[in-house]
């Protein structure tokens, strides 16, 4: 089942940063579709290790963009990156001590920060790179 796929409107139009944000939205769907079939903790757990690495590497390479342009909010997108990761870190450490069980209160958790995070602060990053950097090379022009 399809939880969540990247939708036109989470889209930067930063062709590497988008393909991050696609894998990361699949990891989630997977780890959803792995709960619902109630796959054996070896798979979760490898999941769950994806979606951390993945997560992990995809905001140093933001950070790293960010560093690069100079884009003038990256200490507040930093620090957002930085609670995501604690956020991640901590539910993992839970899981893996049997504290906490994969429901879907958690999936809809995951679905949240990923997709909030990518509205609010990825989206305005997005705008920065493809006014300032010129990073983009595929961006379609609306007509005017
Ligand atoms: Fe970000
Ligand atoms: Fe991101």
């Amino acid at each position: 089942m399809q939880l969540i796929r990247l939708e036109e409107e989470l889209r930067l139009n930063v062709p590497e940063i988008d393909s991050q944000h696609e894998t990361l939205i699949s990891l989630i769907n997977q780890l959803h579709t792995a709960m619902l079939r109630e796959a054996d903790k070896a798979s979760l757990d490898d999941l769950l290790s994806q979606l951390l690495d993945h997560t992990r590497s995809h905001c140093s390479y933001e950070e790293q963009l960010m560093s690069q342009y100079g884009y003038p909010a990256y200490a507040a997108h930093r620090s957002e990156h930085e609670r995501l990761i604690e956020h991640l870190e901590n539910l993992m450490g839970r899981y893996k001590n049997g504290d906490l069980l994969l429901s879907f209160a958690v999936m809809l958790e995951l679905k949240g920060w990923a997709t909030i995070h990518i509205e609010k602060s990825d989206k305005l990053l997005g705008i920065f790179l493809n006014d300032r950097a010129g990073i983009d090379t595929n961006h379609h022009k609306g007509s005017g």
